[in-house]
């Protein structure tokens, strides 16, 4: 059998590049889906970079907001790889904060389209061809945000919690078919999104963790690729907390 296929939306971002390489270590063709506004040059150079430090990963242009770029992305990815998706991450995710009271439509939209109208587009177009092959890994990233709300995160918050909702009622649908969906919930992790957080309201953040630091991408990577694993079979509609204990319940 050639590899499986693990396609990661969002791939090239903070988050998106340790899935990757830690799919690629873990023995899968890794595609990593790309937006960059439609900077294809600036996916090229990243796969480069990947390439340079002995990571061979694809990339393929798919705008998650957009149900027919998703459907091209996925035709590209079956180009590239010869395959139907086996393992799908969806992992792109945007964030506009603001507090509530002076939030635009446009922000929430936003955050509501990129979040979690992605889940729709993206898995609606593998959830078949997984069902008819009797095997599929469906890994959803939300965040500890969806769990315990974040004072100016209601847009992210709402789309982040919806996201499990999704995760078990497809869990479910799919169960007896060999095809889970589980849900990962990544805490405050070093990433440009997180860099963007004004640096003394991180820092109060920062405080209130119980490891007493942010966490490291890899640490999100060694968890998706543990439930993409063909023996994680009897994993699915879960929600696994990766926060530092920045949220306990
Ligand atoms: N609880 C209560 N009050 C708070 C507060 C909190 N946690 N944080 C800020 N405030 C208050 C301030 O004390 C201040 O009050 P006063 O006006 O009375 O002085 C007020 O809120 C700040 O008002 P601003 O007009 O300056 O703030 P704003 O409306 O522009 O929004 C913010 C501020 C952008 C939301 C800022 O607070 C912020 O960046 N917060 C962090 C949001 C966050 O955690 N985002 C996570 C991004 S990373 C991510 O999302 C990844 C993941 O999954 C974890």
């Amino acid at each position: 059998m050639s590899k499986r296929v693990a396609l990661v939306t969002g791939g090239t971002g903070g988050l998106g590049e340790a899935i990757c390489r830690k799919l690629v270590d873990a023995g899968y063709h890794v595609v990593a889906g790309y937006n960059s506004g439609g900077n294809h040059e600036k996916a090229k150079a990243w796969q480069e970079k990947q390439r340079e430090a002995g990571y061979e990963i694809d990339v393929a242009y798919g705008d998650v907001t957009s149900e027919e770029s998703c459907a091209a992305c996925i035709e590209t990815v079956k180009q590239l790889t010869g395959r139907d998706v086996d393992v799908l991450v969806n992992n792109a995710g945007i964030t506009r904060d603001g507090q509530f009271k002076k939030m635009s439509w446009e922000q929430w939209n936003e955050v509501l389209s990129a979040n979690l109208d992605s889940m729709f587009h993206m898995t609606r177009l593998v959830i078949n061809p997984m069902i008819d092959q009797g095997f599929g890994r469906v890994i959803n990233i939300s965040s500890v945000n969806a769990q315990k709300g974040q004072f100016g995160q209601t847009n992210y918050s709402a789309a982040k919690a919806g996201i499990h909702g999704f995760t078990k009622a497809l869990a479910q649908e799919v169960a007896a078919k060999g095809v889970t969906v589980n849900t990962v919930s990544p805490g405050y992790v070093m990433t440009p999104m997180v860099a963007k957080i004004d640096d003394s309201v991180l820092e109060k953040i920062a405080k209130t963790i119980p490891v007493g630091r942010l966490g490291e991408p890899d640490e999100i990577g060694r968890i998706v690729t543990f439930l993409a694993d063909d023996q994680s079979a009897y994993i699915t509609g879960a929600d696994f907390s990766i926060n530092g204990g920045l949220h306990m319940f």
